[in-house]
């Protein structure tokens, strides 16, 4: 799943320039018997499998030895929401370790021992951490500079400055009767500015007053 998404479009050009390096790993290669069991039944009877310390704990420590980490993270939908303030941030970080949750959870003590931040992508309950690493990586990789050309520039994202982003047009000036608004054929600049501004601010009252 995450093998081809890294591999497609700004992922893929971020790591063959050299800006970003993302490096896979599974953790069935860190168990020890001959089924490569990761999960096992929880304590207490509860349903569902729940994933196992040793192995988590034997990739994380031989990833550490290797190189120093600032986060090892865990996706999880009890974690604190991730937004693009914590993107901006762990963007500026050097190296960072994203375990992804399974089934019902993981082995309580990796969060307590060994996880330094938990981060969710939304209320809502996904099958595995791998979309949720997946968003996560995408939405950091392109701030580091240079990943995006000047043209598509991360600083005019939606949320960079808490305002949804204005409308944006392209040609035709007209079509089938609907047509971009004049003051953006207009040429002048400082008029242009002013209207973009005034429509992030009445989109983001209208559709997310909460960012205001
Ligand atoms: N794993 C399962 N659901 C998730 C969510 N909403 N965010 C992050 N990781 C998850």
């Amino acid at each position: 799943m995450l093998e081809s998404f890294f591999n497609c479009s700004m992922m893929a050009r971020a790591q063959k320039v050299g800006l970003a390096e993302i490096h896979l790993h599974d953790i069935r290669d860190y168990t020890t018997d001959k089924h490569h069991k990761t999960d096992d039944y929880p304590f207490g009877g509860c349903a569902g499998l729940v994933m196992k310390i040793e192995p988590i704990d034997r990739l994380i420590s031989d990833l550490k030895s290797q190189r120093d980490y600032d986060e090892v993270i865990y996706t999880s939908p009890d974690g604190e929401q991730f937004n693009q303030k914590i993107a901006n941030s762990l963007s500026l970080l050097n190296n960072v370790i994203i375990l992804c949750g399974h089934y019902k959870g993981i082995d309580y003590r990796i969060r307590e021992h060994l996880i330094t931040r938990e981060i969710s992508i939304g209320d809502y309950v996904l099958t595995g951490g791998e979309l949720a690493a997946a968003v996560m990586t995408d939405s950091i990789v392109r701030l580091i500079p240079g990943v995006l050309s000047d043209e598509q520039s991360a600083l005019s994202d939606c949320f960079q400055d808490n305002l949804l982003a204005p409308p944006v047009y392209t040609r035709p000036a007209e079509y089938k009767g609907w047509r971009v608004p004049d003051v953006l054929l207009s040429g002048n600049q400082a008029l242009i500015d002013d209207w973009e501004f005034q429509q992030s601010m009445e989109r983001t009252k209208r559709l997310r007053p909460d960012l205001l």
